[in-house]
């Protein structure tokens, strides 16, 4: 069923270290693209270190790394022999603003660097990174991280990645790149630039990077349009995701509609004209609910290359997600209890975001009012003005008079999840409190039932490779 050219799976990018090196590894060797995940690769990278790096993996990575300048102090701020004692906190890192110093900067460069290392270590498959968008700040620097270690595509979503084309050539040639980041309360052209200047990190490598494939993650073909015309370098295909995806969705178009679970409503304009994007002429995948055969075919018929399936890949064995929550889900999935709600309001993007139900976790009411809200790792902070016209950032899971006295709306608040905080617990680095760890929440698709067919053997799990035997009918 693999079409010339490109793999026919993608395995989706998916955040907070859910696609680890050690997933997007498998995939990529099994002969598909396997992605990693950029988003908050800083903060797990440091918490891995903290947890004594077990498997020496991280070390190993950064030693091989071309900036051995940078290493050693990464290694002796964080790494620690016996991991943390019970109970004891992450160290905290600096919020990422406009003018974060260089040894910030330079956690976000070695963690891009990392991931990519090791999922191609030892092995010629393709490797992607997965990059959010609208989380601007570090962008930048773990793409040159990624590049650094030779990654070969680059996928974003979340906001329209018209400028990453340009960065991309531009970083290839160990050139300053720059991106405009999004200010509520200015006008586009006013929005000031997120720098990010190679040069100021001495690395052993200057011939030039290769420069990856780029394949923006768009929800429509007017979107894809869009990008074939006015991004600023080439791309070289799109991933074109619905609404029944795992993660943060698009929102609906038009007038917002409501279930009666409070779901938002997806009509007739939220579908893709597949013939407009197929007459585009680039090589597409589909994505959101298309993990199984028939989806696979589905997407062949209509001249796609394949596919891009999250859920499936998600809860498998070499997933970063916690082993605990990947049994409980896994166990419902048999039972036939497994629930997935679209939450228009748990993400402080404002994103729908797809949350699956599971106990002890964010995804029950009465935790999440539990829980006392704090932003430190701020990864979905919005920059708006403020009355004097400095850039600040604010976030609407943050505590809510910190957010009121920043000028935002008190009902902004309501239903806010602090997903920076709660993904991070799903990947097995929840912070540790007074009152206790914080809970993890846990996302993926409407389709989760699609994983049965995995179950079936009575196995209690599945690999990644089971997962591509099983789209591609093997
Ligand atoms: C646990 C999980 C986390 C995800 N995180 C991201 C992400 O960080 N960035 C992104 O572009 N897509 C993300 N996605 C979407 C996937 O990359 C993929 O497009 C989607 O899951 C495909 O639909 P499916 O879940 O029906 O297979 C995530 C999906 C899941 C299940």
């Amino acid at each position: 069923m693999t079409r010339p050219g490109w793999p026919a799976i993608i395995q989706g990018g998916m955040g907070v270290a859910i696609s680890t090196w050690t997933l997007a590894r498998a995939v990529s060797q099994a002969g598909q693209l396997g992605v990693v995940s950029g988003t908050g690769i800083d903060t797990v990278l440091v918490r891995r270190l903290q947890d004594g790096d077990p498997g020496g993996h991280v070390r190993r990575a950064l030693a091989a790394s071309p900036w051995p300048d940078l290493v050693n102090p990464v290694l002796k701020r964080f790494y620690r022999v016996q991991g943390r004692h019970p109970g004891e906190p992450y160290a905290r890192l600096a919020l990422w603003t406009l003018d974060t110093s260089r040894s910030r900067t330079s956690l976000a460069i070695l963690a891009g660097f990392v991931e990519v290392w090791l999922a191609k270590a030892e092995h010629q498959g393709l490797v992607g990174i997965n990059l959010l968008t609208k989380i601007a700040l570090p962008n930048l620097a773990v793409l040159y991280g990624a590049m650094q270690a030779g990654v070969d595509v680059v996928l974003m979503g979340a906001g329209i990645p018209r400028e990453i084309p340009g960065v991309l050539d531009s970083l290839a040639q160990h050139e300053p790149a720059r991106m405009r980041c999004d200010v509520v309360g200015m006008s586009a052209s006013e929005f000031p630039w997120i720098h990010f200047d190679p040069r100021d990190f001495d690395s052993s490598t200057t011939a030039a990077l290769k420069r990856p494939a780029f394949f923006p993650i768009v929800a429509s073909n007017s979107l894809a349009t869009m990008l074939a015309k006015k991004a600023n370098g080439s791309l070289e295909g799109f991933v074109v995701e619905g609404p029944t995806a795992g993660g943060h969705n698009a929102p609906p178009r038009g007038p917002k509609q409501y279930d009666a679970q409070g779901q938002p409503v997806y009509g007739q304009r939220d579908q893709v004209d597949w013939e407009a994007l197929n007459a585009l002429g680039y090589p597409f995948w589909m994505a959101g609910g298309f993990g199984s055969r028939k989806g696979l075919q589905f997407a062949q018929d209509h001249n796609a290359m394949g596919i891009q399936v999250g859920s499936l890949f998600a809860f498998c064995r070499e997933s970063g997600l916690s082993p605990s929550l990947k049994t409980a889900v896994l166990n419902d999935v048999r039972t036939g209890r497994a629930s997935v709600r679209t939450d228009p309001l748990a993400s402080p993007t404002g994103f729908p975001f797809k949350v699956v139900q599971v106990p002890n976790t964010l995804s029950d009411n009465s935790l999440y009012a539990s829980r006392d809200r704090i932003c430190d790792i701020g990864y979905l902070r919005e920059a708006f003005r403020d009355s004097k016209g400095r850039i600040q950032f604010r976030c609407a899971a943050e505590p809510i008079a910190a957010y009121v006295k920043k000028g935002g709306l008190a009902d902004d608040t309501a239903g806010r999840k602090c997903l920076c905080n709660g993904l991070m617990a799903t990947a097995g680095f929840p912070q540790s409190r007074r009152a206790g760890e914080e809970l993890a929440i846990v996302t993926g698709g409407d389709a989760l039932d699609e994983i049965r067919p995995l179950l079936l053997t009575g196995d209690s799990d599945y690999s990644a490779q089971d997962v591509i035997d099983y789209l591609t009918g093997l």
